[in-house]
């Protein structure tokens, strides 16, 4: 038994909580879930009959370091949270009902995908990212540090998805496209020229509407 503890309480880390259970019932690898940590959930409140230990400050007192997942799809976040937790372990979570019988799928520590996804060959996932619900991911695909993907979101092939981009659920993007670094995708957009690092993009087709730092 691995312990491992949901790193945010929220919708998402609840989630995170049924898919952990979920690869338990189906899988040899079992974890030990010893609760969350949360900054904004007062200490020993009870989320689905677990509780929260404490704070991020509580996880880096632990002399005993268990493994750590993220429950939570801000790529800033997850970003600030792990530069503060980089002696702990990060284990790979694959959901028992995601397509990745493809040839040459690389799947970087920490990285997480849930139900439904189907990856198909020769993608690279690198770490921490965070594949929600039924999204598509197809050939030559690369989806770059901290990166999240929200439900029924489809890669194309040979797409090139930076670090620490935002991908809103339901949005498409086409073949051979990149989408640069911090970049968010608003919700149903329809991607269908690169889109530059750090803006804000909506629609159909997307076209940035903002940027920031
Ligand atoms: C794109 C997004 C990040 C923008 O958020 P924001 O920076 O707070 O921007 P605002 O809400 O102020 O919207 C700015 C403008 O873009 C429009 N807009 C926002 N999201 C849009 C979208 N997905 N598609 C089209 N237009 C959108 C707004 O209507 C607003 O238009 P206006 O200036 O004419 O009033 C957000 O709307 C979004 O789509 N998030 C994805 C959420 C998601 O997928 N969650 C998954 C949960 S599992």
């Amino acid at each position: 038994m691995e312990n491992i503890i949901i790193i945010g309480a929220g919708g998402f880390g609840r989630e995170v909580k049924c898919l952990i259970e979920e690869i338990n019932m189906s899988s040899a690898k079992k974890f030990n879930i010893l609760g969350f940590v949360d900054d904004g959930i007062e200490k020993n409140t009870l989320v689905h009959e677990l509780r929260v230990l404490g704070n991020i400050e509580y996880l880096e007192s632990l002399l005993e370091k268990p493994s750590l997942v993220f429950g939570l799809g801000s790529p800033t976040l997850k970003k600030a949270i792990f530069e503060k937790l980089k002696e702990f372990n990060f284990p790979v979570l694959v959901h028992p009902k995601v397509s990745t019988n493809g040839k040459n799928i690389q799947i970087g520590r920490g990285s997480l995908i849930c139900e439904g996804t189907i990856i198909t060959c020769d993608v690279i996932i690198s770490e921490f990212v965070t594949i929600n619900l039924s999204c598509t991911i197809g050939h030559d695909a690369v989806i770059g540090m901290f990166s999240s993907l929200m439900p029924a979101v489809n890669i194309s092939g040979e797409v090139l998805i930076e670090e620490s981009v935002f991908i809103g659920t339901g949005a498409k993007v086409i073949n051979q496209l990149t989408i640069g670094k911090n970049t968010i995708v608003g919700a149903g957009a329809l991607v269908s020229k690169s889109l530059p690092n750090n803006c804000t993009a909506v629609g159909m087709p997307a076209k940035p509407i903002k940027f920031h730092d």
